[in-house]
């Protein structure tokens, strides 16, 4: 193994340039303009995958963007490894308030600064980098790895669910390893043990058939602006509590063990707050923050839309509105039963003065491990040779919809192991990502294939 650690400590410096390579490609997975720059990152990747010893590596069609596909299975009775991970990254408005361009990844402080660096190309490529460690070094891994990436998961995986059926059996592995969140805090790195499900809409609403003068029409109908406001208003009360009928009947109570054990990390609320610049912070009520993100549902605005937004003032009453919203689900809350009953409430919620569609967008469901598995301990074996520190279990709020889906699919356990930060700034901009937890993650990845060949 000394080998494999002296390997990657000499290219640390090359590692970094191939992966500012990598995020240049606005692999934008949301904006039809960049479809084509979708489908070049994954020819890169898979490029990559064989410069690095994968083998059988290609791209595999689905409906939407390819997945990459690679694999090393020369360690016959040894563990395998199905490893995800996406190289799609969001889009990146307001692009004016990048301090670098986001495709021209920039090092500061440490830090390399580009869409994609945290969220997920550079934790990708930091597994890339620990296999090839491996194979140029020893020729062989330790372990057998089936390797799938994704170009479709920050709209939601449409494609995914299907494509994991369709390959069931190419698939089969013994454990999911994914690197695609937060470690728990800069210097404590972490293994995550749940995720939360989403279920995200669109509500339009239309008042009249065009925008009105609102001298000559302001008393006699609705506006759709306010009528947005007021069904809106419906959907949580001011303790922080989803006001959907039925909403909480699913909700697995936190036990008073797991309360007690996020109590125990040391988490800075008075910094959490600075960093955030917000006033205060607020959720629901009797819930502290980390049991809101990690173990409570929530119900979001992600978006608003309507009438004169321009500078100056305009009189008009607006003919429609329009706002994306999406709730956050914890376990045993089933998507669909949820969605239903939201799309139930705001038809109740929403007078007869306005028409109102409801979209059902992307989504997924919410997931929790027991953390007493062996390849949990494993990973755990690992993170502290790669960062000198034993990782602490977390959940986390952020949604990866494939996780349940290999779990009822393929019946297999994940280990999320991320080496982000809380301030990473992923879908914001300025996303960085620390060039010293990627080098560690590189050395810890190292481990975990070792370390799971032994589990
Ligand atoms: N990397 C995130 C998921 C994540 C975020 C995990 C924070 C843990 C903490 C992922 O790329 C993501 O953003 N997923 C989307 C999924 C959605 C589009 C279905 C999300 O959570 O919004
Ligand atoms: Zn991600």
């Amino acid at each position: 193994m000394n080998n494999v650690i002296d390997f990657i400590n000499t290219n640390r410096d090359r590692y970094v340039g191939e992966l500012k390579e990598y995020l240049a490609i606005p692999s934008i997975s949301a904006l039809p303009q960049h479809s084509g720059d979708v489908r070049r990152c994954a020819e890169w990747t898979a490029e990559e995958m064989r410069r690095v010893g994968l083998q059988n590596v290609r791209l595999i069609e689905t409906p939407g963007n390819p997945v990459v596909y690679g694999d090393w299975l020369g360690a016959p009775g040894a563990p395998t490894i199905l490893f995800y991970g996406h190289y799609d990254v969001q889009p990146v408005d307001p692009v004016d308030l990048w301090e670098s361009p986001p495709f021209e990844a920039t090092i500061r402080d440490g830090e390399i600064y580009a869409r994609g660096a945290a969220d997920d190309k550079g934790q990708v490529f930091m597994h890339f980098k620990a296999l090839e460690a491996h194979l140029k070094q020893n020729g062989r891994l330790p372990v057998n790895i089936k390797i799938m990436l994704e170009g479709e998961e920050e709209v939601g995986s449409a494609h995914l669910d299907d494509f994991v059926r369709r390959h069931k059996n190419e698939l089969a592995a013994d454990v999911v390893v994914i690197s695609d969140s937060p470690m728990f805090e800069r210097g404590i790195p972490s293994i995550c043990y749940g995720l939360r499900g989403l279920v995200y809409f669109q509500i339009d609403l239309r008042g009249t058939k065009t925008d009105l003068h609102s001298g000559s029409f302001g008393g006699a109908v609705a506006n759709p602006a306010f009528v947005l406001a007021q069904v809106l208003a419906q959907m949580k009360d001011r303790g922080g509590r989803v006001k959907i009928p039925g909403f909480y009947d699913d909700v697995k109570p936190l036990s008073e063990q797991e309360r007690a054990e996020f109590k125990r990390l040391p988490f800075n609320e008075t910094k959490y707050k600075k960093d955030l610049g917000a006033p205060r912070l607020f959720g629901e009520t009797g819930y502290s923050t980390l049991e809101r993100v990690w173990g409570r549902p929530t119900f979001e605005v992600n978006g608003l839309l309507s009438g004169f937004t321009g500078e100056g003032a305009k009189t008009v009453i607006p003919a429609v509105a329009m706002a994306k919203v999406s709730m956050r689900l914890v376990p045993n809350q089933d998507p669909d039963r949820i969605a239903r009953l939201f799309e139930e409430h705001v038809k109740k919620a929403a007078p007869k003065t306005v028409e109102v569609k409801v979209t059902r967008m992307h989504g997924g469901k919410p997931w929790m491990t027991e953390f007493d598995n062996p390849f949990v301990q494993a990973a755990g074996r690992a993170i502290q040779k790669g960062f000198g520190q034993r990782p602490v279990f977390t959940r986390e709020g952020g949604s990866i919809p494939v996780v349940s889906t290999f779990q009822e699919e393929l019946s297999l356990p994940s280990v999320l192991f991320g080496v982000g930060l809380p301030d990473e700034n992923a879908h914001a901009p300025n996303e960085k990502l620390d060039l010293g937890n990627f080098h560690n993650g590189i050395i810890a990845s190292a481990y975990l294939y070792e370390e799971i060949a032994s589990a």
